[in-house]
């Protein structure tokens, strides 16, 4: 007779046993050193008990697959443009939805649906795609007085519980992709920014978060680390849900108020920070245009633009990726 499986069991199993090893000659070389961050968003979306997660920026499915193997039960839907991209485009066109298709299901996974899509040029196909994937659709409401047109989600839409936001890393791209994400979000949801620490728009971006954006439902944590040539920073938006949550104090081991003081405390906190920074969220939506990004960045103290320094990353990132080095 089989032996019921406990909790720890089943994280030992999609924790240790998932396949690691990588054909990087057939998947791209710089697979192996992504494997740092890949468990702990795959960790936490466990954590949270996702059953919907989404990803923007699947590239070669490593987060992918790591993602959907620690998350069994959950679906992921993933998007991409698999083309050039980037703010002048000085992203080559990498990996493929097929190629990824490839890699997952050699990975063993199959709980995903993956779209080709340019989020940014096609944001509105984006918020259909998105909210068809979630099982709804999403209206648009006119905000004349704040120059503002934000998309709601009906109430088919499933929430999304763990969101992982890497795609285009311009202040435009990283906005674009969460003001479509966020009002999807679960009231416990975490929205994961890859590449905070060391790019430009993420940085800035994640930084307006906690004022420019801040609508009071959550906080901001940033996590200035990684494993490989570079320390890319993963920042976290993690809903405050506390005085949202079903699950009532269950044991007591000593307080100054009582556990439903201590539960309507957090309720009429969290409410009350919502009124406070209602104004803000007219913001989500708000455009910035290409036009407004600082073109005028002396990076070097020699008059460089920063053309003049994506060409030189471009240029360094092509020899290293011929050499099959990290990139
Ligand atoms: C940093 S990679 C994602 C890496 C992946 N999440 C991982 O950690 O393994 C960024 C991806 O975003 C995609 N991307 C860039 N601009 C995009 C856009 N406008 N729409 C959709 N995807 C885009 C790129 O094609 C690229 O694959």
């Amino acid at each position: 007779m089989q032996s019921k499986k406990s909790h720890k069991d089943y994280h030992y199993k999609y924790v240790s046993d998932a396949p690691i090893k990588v054909d990087t000659k057939k998947y791209g070389a710089s697979l192996q050193w992504k494997f740092d961050y890949s468990f702990l968003l795959g960790s936490l979306a466990q954590f949270i008990h996702s059953e919907i997660i989404v990803e923007v920026g699947v590239s070669a499915g490593e987060t992918t697959s790591r993602i959907c193997q620690l998350n069994p039960s959950a679906h992921l839907y993933g998007y991409d443009i698999w083309d050039t991209n980037g703010h002048l485009s000085q992203f080559h066109h990498y990996s493929s939805k097929t190629k990824v298709e490839e890699y997952l299901k050699e990975m063993g996974v199959n709980n995903y649906t993956l779209h080709q899509i340019d989020t940014i040029k096609n944001r509105k196909e984006f918020e259909k795609k998105l909210a068809n994937d979630l099982g709804g659709e999403v209206s648009y409401l006119n905000y004349p007085k704040h120059k503002t047109k934000k998309s709601i989600p009906n109430s088919s839409c499933k929430k999304i519980d763990f969101a992982f936001v890497d795609a285009e890393h311009s202040y435009i791209g990283i906005k674009n992709d969460f003001e479509v994400v966020y009002p999807h979000m679960a009231d416990h949801g975490i929205i994961a920014f890859h590449d905070t620490l060391m790019i430009d728009g993420c940085r800035e971006f994640v930084y307006d978060l906690r004022n420019k954006y801040f609508d009071g439902t959550f906080d901001i944590v940033d996590l200035p680390f990684g494993i490989g040539a570079r320390r890319c920073g993963v920042t976290l938006l993690v809903k405050r849900s506390f005085g949202r949550t079903d699950r009532a104090i269950d044991q007591l081991c000593g307080s100054i108020l009582s556990p439903s003081e201590i539960e309507n405390n957090e309720t009429k906190w969290l409410n009350g920070e919502i009124k406070k920074y209602r104004q803000n969220s007219f913001n989500y939506n708000k455009e910035i245009n290409i036009s407004d990004l600082d073109k005028t960045v002396d990076f070097d103290g020699d008059g460089h633009t920063k053309e003049d320094y994506i060409a030189v990353i471009r240029k360094m990132r092509n020899t290293k990726r011929k050499r099959g080095e990290e990139w």
